[in-house]
């Protein structure tokens, strides 16, 4: 008994207390007062409509603008600038065309301190974790947009970040590989304990992800919801169909005015 308590009482990992972000003088509320505390460990989908605060929250969150107002915190301590313990991915792969799939994954390290074998060793490791083993001296012009993205991806976990944000990240792919990558990043995250926020304007993608789904609406941008979503992992796609899952749904379309 005394441990439940105790477990309940532990420090999120990433929480805000009434953060808003304002653009434009003041005349645009990005994102207004927005409370939230997640748990190490955790999937959370962002959902809601373009312009409802997605992206300036997780920029907030990595450090990349500042609050008008509000404190967020991550592990434990204030976030004031960009820090090593979050990394940020987004739709598109940005890869560095001249370089090969591992050259772009070393680069996050690269930028830190000279590589060493390990960091080659740990690079082709990722490579073979999100399924490009066999295309480590792949140049990007050679990979489809899904190979690409997972290349992203692979240098996203390079980064050693525990707190992955994720912007729409499939979001330039066809509904297939998009699923599949999906699929696999639950796979990855729940393997190596990433905390994960997954930005995404699909009901039922941000529901099938997610443990918490942040329902959000614009102007202002506001968390205008969190939905639990208590269904066992590992999750198939026949999920979807249940009555538990569509009343998930229902309840998120509900929370956007779109029922
Ligand atoms: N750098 C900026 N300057 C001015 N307005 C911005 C800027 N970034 C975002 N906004 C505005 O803030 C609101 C929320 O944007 P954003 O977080 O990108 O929404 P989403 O990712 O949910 O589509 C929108 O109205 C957008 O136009
Ligand atoms: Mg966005």
């Amino acid at each position: 008994m005394e441990q439940a308590a105790a477990a309940r009482v532990s420090e999120p990992v990433v929480s805000g207390a009434k953060v808003g972000k304002t653009f434009a003088n003041g005349t645009v509320v990005a994102l207004d007062n927005a409370n939230f505390a997640i748990e190490k460990g955790s999937f959370v989908s962002l959902v809601g409509p373009s312009g409802c605060g997605k992206s300036t929250l997780l920029r907030l969150i990595a450090g990349l603008i500042k609050p008008t107002s509000g404190v967020l915190n991550l592990h434990g301590t204030q976030v004031t600038g960009p820090r090593q313990d979050v990394a940020m991915m987004f739709q598109r792969a940005t890869l560095l065309e001249w370089r090969t799939a591992i050259e772009n994954v070393l680069l996050p390290t690269e930028m830190q301190r000279r590589i060493t074998s390990e960091d080659k060793d740990r690079a082709m490791e990722l490579l073979k974790l999100v399924g490009l083993g066999d295309f480590a001296f792949s140049f990007p012009a050679q990979l489809s947009g899904g190979m690409q993205q997972r290349v992203a991806l692979a240098r996203l976990l390079q980064t050693g970040a525990d707190v992955l944000l994720l912007d729409e990240p499939f979001g330039a792919l066809d509904e297939f590989t998009r699923e599949r990558l999906n699929i696999e990043l639950l796979r990855i995250v729940s393997e190596i304990g990433a905390t994960t926020i997954f930005v995404t304007h699909n009901i039922a993608e941000a529901i099938f992800l997610a443990d918490q789904v942040y329902v959000m609406t614009p102007r202002p941008g506001r968390i205008a919801s969190v939905i639990d979503v208590p269904i066992a992992r590992p999750r198939e796609l026949s999920v979807q169909l249940s009555p538990e899952f569509n009343h998930l749904v229902e309840e998120a379309r509900v929370t956007l005015g779109a029922l």
